[in-house]
């Protein structure tokens, strides 16, 4: 991976354009159907979902809890290990509530649907909405696909704004891949 160059897939601009205009229909969505006065809490899958769940909150126009998870699925390199760990997974009380997933791509499904389902039949939340900000739609194996995304990608290992290769390269302000 190292001995192949970097190189841009969404550079950092137009990368922070499509992140806004998805919290616009995020905030669009949450008007309609409830009011841009009601609390909504977002959840955040760590790690790679920091820098678009920081970018993305900066737009919201409701007022947000914040609530932080870590999971894993990924093993070493660019295969998914089949496998989700729960690395923490301790949220306050979902009764009632609305809840936003954010998370930073979507590729298998795996990782999300364990996610979701735990927080549907465990925390009976009111509504929970998914948001990615990439959508690798090529890759899905499970029955699952984001109510929210900022970007489509194809079959590329992607790298940047929060994804990471073996833990590597998260702090890129766009989107690259290696050639
Ligand atoms: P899934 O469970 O197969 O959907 O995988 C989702 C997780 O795998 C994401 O949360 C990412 O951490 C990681 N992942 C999937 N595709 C990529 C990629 O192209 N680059 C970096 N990480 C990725
Ligand atoms: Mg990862």
């Amino acid at each position: 991976m190292m001995d192949k160059t970097l190189k841009t897939l969404i550079g950092s601009e137009d990368l922070t354009k499509e992140i806004k205009n998805l919290a616009d229909r995020i905030n669009a969505y949450y008007a309609e159907k409830y009011s841009l006065n009601e609390e909504l809490t977002i959840v955040c899958v760590l790690k790679g979902a920091v820098m678009f769940f920081t970018e993305l909150s900066k737009h919201l126009k409701m007022p947000l809890r914040m609530e932080f998870v870590s999971l894993s699925s990924y093993g070493a390199g660019e295969k998914s290990s089949g496998k989700v760990s729960a690395l923490s997974l301790s949220l306050p009380p979902l009764e009632n509530k609305n809840v936003l997933v954010v998370e930073d791509i979507m590729d298998t499904g795996l990782t999300l649907k364990f996610l979701l389902d735990f927080i549907k039949t465990k925390c009976k939340a009111n509504d929970v909405k998914l948001a990615v900000m990439c959508d690798k739609k090529c890759a899905r194996k499970y029955d699952i696909s984001p109510d929210f995304y900022a970007i489509d990608v194809d079959d590329k290992f992607i790298v940047g704004f929060g994804l990471d290769y073996n833990e590597l390269y998260r702090n890129l302000p766009y989107i690259g891949y290696f050639e």
